[in-house]
């Protein structure tokens, strides 16, 4: 099996240029384009990217094409995390290891750099989707997965469920909203792009293990939230049962986490399976499988 940071440096290697170069030269002395890029560039593990481009190479399309994608995904990302550290929401100090954006800029200027790494992303995506018709798609389903069908809609469901009993079903919800719509993105906008050169029983597959790796990425997260530490995390911890918020740590107690993840992590493998019987190389996924049953950031 091939080495995580191995492969996660190769898909920085691919991504980290385009997001250096998000905004012109000109605008580099905006106030709010300097808050975009202080957390763009403040070190996440770039998995979505990770994603997406061994979905490209799993799939066999240009991973050219699918660059600006990915790192339009990682914008939408950055923002999502800017604002869920605002006080508003998480009120949250530390992020990436270094101060929230907020702390660092002021809140106003938070909340626009916000506003400005979604509308760049935007930007970014239909200035492809006008050179090529054809990625319409993708660009539509990004905006689903980021929107109230997906991301914000699962951080609205994330706040209306502080301080409540929640069921199991609605925190799936919650989570597969929240964060696995952004992890099924960075798998799916490779298939959304070329997708009439692929079969519907591949798009299922692909849609349930990406719906396993969201929810397995997310349940780590509330571990982590338990059993971590700032400095190993980059961010602070013991947050979750602070705000009261619902998560599978705080519903379901650390051994019912513990178990939910196995199971996901079992159903990855499954999934992974139907494709590897499709006639797809899958090789490259078991890694990432083992990093998001086993990460410790
Ligand atoms: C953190 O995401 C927030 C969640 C959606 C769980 P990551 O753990 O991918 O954060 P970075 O990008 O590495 O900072
Ligand atoms: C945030 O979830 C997910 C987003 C959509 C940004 P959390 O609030 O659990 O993320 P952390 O723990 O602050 O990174
Ligand atoms: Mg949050
Ligand atoms: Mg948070
Ligand atoms: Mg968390």
């Amino acid at each position: 099996m091939e080495d995580i940071n191995s492969l996660i440096n190769e898909a920085c290697d691919w991504v980290e240029e385009r997001l250096e170069n998000a905004f012109d030269e000109e605008l580099k002395d905006d106030i709010t384009v300097q808050a975009c890029m202080y957390s763009l560039m403040a070190g996440g593990k770039r998995i979505r990217p990770l994603l997406c481009y061994l979905s490209s190479d799993m799939l066999g399309v240009s991973k050219d094409e699918v660059l600006p994608f990915a790192a339009a995904l990682e914008m939408i990302h950055t923002y999502s995390l800017i604002h869920d550290d605002l006080p508003a929401m998480d009120n949250d100090d530390l992020r990436r290891g270094k101060p929230t954006c907020h702390k660092r800029f002021g809140e106003g200027i938070a909340v626009l750099a916000g506003d400005c790494l979604l509308n760049r992303a935007f930007e970014t995506v239909t200035c492809e989707v006008a050179r090529n018709p054809s990625y319409a798609r993708a660009a539509k389903e990004l905006a689903s997965l980021s929107g109230i069908n997906g991301m914000v809609g699962g951080q609205s469901i994330d706040l209306a469920s502080e301080n409540k009993s929640i069921s199991i079903d609605r925190l799936y919800e919650l989570q597969r909203k929240k964060t696995g719509a952004l992890l099924k993105a960075a798998v799916m906008l490779p298939y959304y792009m070329f997708e009439t050169r692929f079969s519907d029983e591949l798009a299922l597959e692909l849609s349930e293990i990406s719906n396993c790796l969201g929810l397995s990425f997310q349940i780590k997260d509330d571990i982590l939230d338990l059993e971590s530490d700032v400095k190993t995390l980059g961010k602070s911890t013991g947050k979750d049962e602070r705000d009261h918020k619902s998560t599978f740590v705080t519903l379901l107690g650390i051994e019912g986490a513990r178990e939910e993840l196995k199971h996901n992590i079992e159903l990855c493998y499954t999934h992974l399976d139907n494709i590897r019987d499709m006639g797809y190389d899958v090789s490259r996924f078991e890694p990432v499988i083992a990093f998001f049953a086993g990460r410790d950031h």
